[in-house]
């Protein structure tokens, strides 16, 4: 006989997650990973058609899937995305995955010959891409959201020629303190993910021997996984963390500690 305590409710059961970027790497995994846990996934990202494979992906999962172009860049294109995800989440986004960004793509080069216009690119995408779907996507947040924005752990390792990506992704931290405070009114809570060094396809096109790069500094002395990221989303997404917020939750098997 079933009894209420034997009876398994997955965490993400009637909850909605957004993930921005989520054609491949990180995001993907994001998507895939949340489905597992009984969530509605939408999948937004530039690459529509990438978006489209990861919704297929994530049904494949037995869970429902939404899948839409978006330019984080863009106001009307954000707002159209909270709204088309809103409906399919019966009215709700109660999680959201800041994770769109630019990055394997990022030009490395000392700070006296960064171009000024792949800086303001950068910062536009990564640092202003983040604001603009939040503030979409405010209006369809729940009391008790989770917003979880995608930083990086070369902030604190300061990442040598790759200013303006690393000021980006400093900005993320500073952004989430400034949205913890001003969205906690409403319980939601707001926090950021810095990964290290993680193999996802960008990581492998950015260094040679990737899987080997760097991983004697870390504790763990290995590379990072896309599923090791995801475990941190999903517990800064569940019900084990409702009382942290405005937090940096370093994932790099030990090679920074903050
Ligand atoms: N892989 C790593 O080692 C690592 C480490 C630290 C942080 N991160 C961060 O994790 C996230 C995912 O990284 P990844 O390795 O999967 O990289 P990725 O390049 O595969 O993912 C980024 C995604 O964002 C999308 N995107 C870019 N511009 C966009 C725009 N204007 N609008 C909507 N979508 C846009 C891209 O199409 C891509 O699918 C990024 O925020 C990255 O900065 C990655």
């Amino acid at each position: 006989m079933s009894t209420p305590s034997d009876t398994y409710i997955p965490e993400g059961a009637d909850r909605t997650v957004l993930v921005t970027g989520a054609a491949g790497g990180l995001g993907r995994s994001f998507a895939i990973g949340f489905a597992r846990r009984g969530y509605r996934v939408a999948v937004a990202d530039i690459d529509a058609n990438g978006a489209e494979e990861t919704a297929r992906l994530v049904k494949d999962t037995g869970a429902a899937a939404w899948h839409g172009a978006v330019d984080v860049t863009s106001g009307e294109s954000t707002a159209a995305m909270a709204a088309a995800v809103a409906e399919f989440g019966a009215g709700r986004i109660e999680v959201l995955v800041n994770n769109a960004a630019i990055y394997g793509t990022v030009t490395r080069s000392a700070l006296e010959d960064i171009d000024p216009a792949e800086w303001d690119r950068v910062m536009e995408v990564n640092l202003k891409g983040p604001w603009l779907v939040v503030r979409a996507c405010s209006p369809h947040l729940p009391e008790g959201a989770r917003i979880v924005n995608l930083s990086s752990a070369t902030v604190y390792s300061g990442s040598e020629n790759w200013l303006h990506y690393v000021a980006s992704k400093g900005g993320v931290i500073a952004l989430t303190r400034v949205m913890a405070k001003e969205l906690g009114r409403r319980s939601i809570t707001v926090n950021a993910i810095a990964p290290g060094f993680t193999l996802t396809e960008a990581s492998y096109g950015l260094i040679d021997n990737a899987a080997e790069y760097g991983v004697e500094r870390g504790a763990l002395r290995r590379a990072g996984r896309p599923e090791d990221i995801v475990g941190a989303a999903l517990f800064l997404a569940g019900p084990d963390s409702a009382y942290v917020t405005g937090q940096t939750l370093v994932v790099d098997g030990g090679r920074q500690f903050n």
